[in-house]
């Protein structure tokens, strides 16, 4: 087994680089907007990902190291030596709310297991900063909908929300007891992808919302809506979709913040709830009219999910600005199209 990354990248020279943060997950959808963002405001992205595909990533960043955590961990301690890196960004995870009320195990193994290994080997190894990516989905169902991040009880209605309240529990404890220092994001929906058209969303198999209604209405394929019937103005489930790009500024933002002893869980959306058939009504806007199937509730789904944004404007100096729905969808469109051309053509 190789103790090192050499074998990877044998002639690296990394002498002289930036700041080097590490990004785990960060050829990821979130990921690699964060990654993109750092470089451009002076850090290196020393990103891990299980599976580094040929893409943006791959081509324009040179620390990219494809290891599998936590089979593989025991690399991070020649990689956080050698770049001298202080600060963790964990963005890897399963992220499919249905999947993860059928699949439990590999939610908890790969989403809790796995971080807590992580975690232990900063821990070993010194690193006191991390930013975890948290999810809206530990709010459970919240009272009328809006989700406070001062709100202490809280009750995820699936697992894959179970698995995020988990992480950010132990990251209090670990503050506590190591003095480890985190932020842990709780992201509404990200959606969206960069603004120069290097990257966005693509997920195999597609699980999330706007993503699959632009391919069904360029494909003319169906589009499954999973409940009509919720309590909600239309009868479909509201979200709150906040643009990667908004996602990513938050990070920079939040590197700040690490420098002093802190533990915060604070909501990244934009403030705002869109319906499914509102989702569906913007996309057609860029594909023409989408044929829409009443489906069965999907298990798992809240009816409602808003942020308050408050205390994340507050504490970062920070404010969605990238997020109205137009853009959201715009610039998804624009992704859909970069990576099928022939078939839009
Ligand atoms: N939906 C459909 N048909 C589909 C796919 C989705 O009707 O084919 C509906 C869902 O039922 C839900 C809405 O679209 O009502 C949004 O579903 P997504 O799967 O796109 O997103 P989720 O809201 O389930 O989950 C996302 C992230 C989670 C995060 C959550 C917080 O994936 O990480 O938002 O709201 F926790």
């Amino acid at each position: 087994m190789d103790h090192t990354t050499e074998h990877q990248y044998p002639k690296k020279n990394i002498n002289n680089i930036n700041k080097a943060v590490l990004v785990v997950g960060g050829a990821g959808y979130i990921g690699s907007h964060i990654s993109k963002h750092l470089a451009k405001n002076g850090y290196t992205p020393v990103i891990l990902d299980r599976n580094v595909k040929y893409n943006f990533i791959s081509q324009k960043f040179s620390d990219v190291y494809e290891i599998n955590l936590p089979r593989d961990i025991h690399l991070l301690d020649d990689i956080i030596k050698r770049y001298n890196i202080d600060c963790c960004i964990h963005t890897a995870a399963y992220t499919s709310v249905g999947k993860s009320v059928k699949q439990p195990d590999s939610y908890y193994q790969n989403n809790v297991v796995m971080t807590l290994q992580l975690l232990n080997k900063l821990k070993e190894l010194d690193v006191k900063k991390f930013i975890f990516s948290s999810s809206a989905a530990v709010y459970g169902v919240p009272k009328d909908g809006v989700c406070f991040d001062t709100e202490k009880n809280l009750d995820p209605i699936n697992p894959y929300g179970t698995t995020k309240l988990i992480v950010e529990k132990m990251l209090r404890e670990y503050n506590t007891a190591y003095g480890i220092s985190s932020i842990s994001f709780r992201y509404f929906n990200a959606a969206g992808a960069d603004r120069d058209g290097d990257i966005g969303e693509t997920h195999d198999p597609e699980t999330h919302i706007i993503p699959i209604i632009i391919k069904a209405g360029f494909q003319a394929k169906e589009f499954n809506m999973f409940g009509t019937d919720h309590d909600t103005p239309d009868g479909t489930c509201v979200r709150d979709y906040i643009h990667v790009d908004d996602i990513a500024e938050a990070h920079i933002k939040a590197m700040a913040l690490l420098d002093s002893n802190i533990c915060e869980a604070i909501n990244l959306g934009s403030g705002t709830g869109f319906s499914n058939k509102q989702i569906v009504d913007e996309v057609a806007k860029h594909t023409g009219a989408i044929k829409v199937i009443d489906a069965p509730r999907r298990a798992g789904d809240p009816p409602q999910l808003i942020a308050d944004i408050t205390r994340s404007k507050e504490l970062l100096n920070w404010k969605p600005i990238h997020s109205s729905i137009d853009n959201v969808v715009r610039t998804a469109v624009q992704w859909y199209k970069t990576i099928n051309k022939k078939e839009i053509n």
